[in-house]
């Protein structure tokens, strides 16, 4: 199959198509998103193929506009109306009790459904065009990591998918944060461009899920199954080093003839005697998601056997960044005290 590469101007093209029950890959302000109608089993079955997916992990359905949930779900729950007021649209994606109308394909078997409505003009647009949900994972092959440009997904999904829009670079630069409001309290599942502390602000109560900063135990039951695969992982071994810049130095610098690089904040490559890949501001948890996947694709190009990374702050959307990162270290974490 040849995939088209369209441009911001055929949204009109993309939603036809995805109305046909084609895929097609669209950009959104946390990742690219592989796209199918979220009603048409068979096509929602072809995104787990085209991304080689477990069956057992549920997809996000994409919306447009508030009202187009009704249909999608057995009642709407007053704190989603708490949180759309917010944070909608942008990238915080919803789970509620699903209605009939969600194909088992889409919720991987479960009664509940995850809903998203993105900030993004392009993807907004084209969800309109299609005229119905959306079901996007993000656009990448399983396991590798969230594919921020279409280069990205072109890298991956080449020959696999119908059409991938070019939007240009995507602005979160990870996925929406989670939040399942089946629980009570809420619990966040994955954290993303919308904060634990902001989720706070609107619902007062709020757990976090074990699996955002753990690995899972073996044989627990898991609230969300994406978090018990490998994930975000570059081919190259990643190491967390956690401590201060003169210790992660002092640890590369004792590393000497090895073939390795630094995942490191900017600046900090200039003190360093090996090769190097930044990841961001270090007081700047925004600079960091934006560049984490970005950071981790370029490592591969290196060549080297292991990077050794600087470990993020754990506030703000600095939890989102080290969710990320450790899944892509597979929670390999030294600690340089
Ligand atoms: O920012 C994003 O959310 C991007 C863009 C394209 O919107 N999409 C995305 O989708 O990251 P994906 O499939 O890569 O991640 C969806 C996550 C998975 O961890 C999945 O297990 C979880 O959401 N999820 C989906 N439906 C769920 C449900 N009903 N219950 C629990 N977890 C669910
Ligand atoms: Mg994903």
């Amino acid at each position: 199959m040849e995939t088209l590469l369209l441009n911001e101007n055929q949204t009109q093209k993309a939603g036809e198509l995805l109305k046909n029950g084609e895929l097609v890959a669209i950009p959104t302000e946390t990742v690219y998103g592989l796209g199918a109608n979220a009603l048409d089993a068979k096509a929602v079955s072809n995104i787990f193929k085209a991304k080689g997916r477990p069956q057992d992990n549920p997809l996000i359905v994409h919306i447009s506009e508030f009202d187009e949930i009704k249909p999608l779900v057995r009642e709407i729950p007053e704190t989603a109306i708490k949180l759309a007021e917010k944070f909608w649209p942008g990238p915080l994606t919803m789970i509620m009790k699903k209605s009939e109308l969600i194909p088992d394909e889409v919720s991987a078997g479960l009664d509940t459904v995850a809903i998203r409505m993105p900030s993004h003009k392009i993807a907004r647009k084209i969800i309109k065009q299609a005229g119905i949900p959306i079901a996007a994972p993000s656009a990448n092959t399983s396991g590798l990591p969230s594919p921020t440009t279409a280069q990205h997904v072109m890298n991956d999904m080449n020959g696999k998918i119908s059409a991938v829009v070019d939007g240009g670079e995507c602005e979160v630069g990870v996925e929406s944060t989670v939040i399942t409001l089946v629980t009570n309290p809420p619990k966040l599942l994955r954290p993303g461009g919308i904060t634990f502390e902001q989720l706070k602000s609107v619902l007062g109560e709020v757990e976090i899920d074990k699996a955002v900063t753990k690995p899972l135990e073996k044989n627990a039951v898991v609230a969300s199954p994406g978090m018990k695969y490998k994930h975000y992982s570059p081919k190259t071994r990643v190491i967390i080093l956690k401590g201060d810049f003169e210790k992660y130095k002092a640890y590369l610098n004792s590393k000497k003839g090895e073939n390795i690089a630094a995942l490191c904040f900017e600046g900090e490559e200039k003190e360093l005697d090996c090769k190097s890949v930044t990841y961001g501001v270090k007081s700047d948890d925004l600079t960091q998601a934006h560049l984490l996947f970005y950071a981790l694709r370029k490592l591969d190009e290196l060549g080297v056997e292991t990077a050794y990374a600087r470990c993020p702050s754990q506030e703000g959307v600095g939890l989102a960044v080290y969710n990320r990162l450790i899944r892509a270290a597979a929670f390999e974490i030294i600690d340089l005290k």
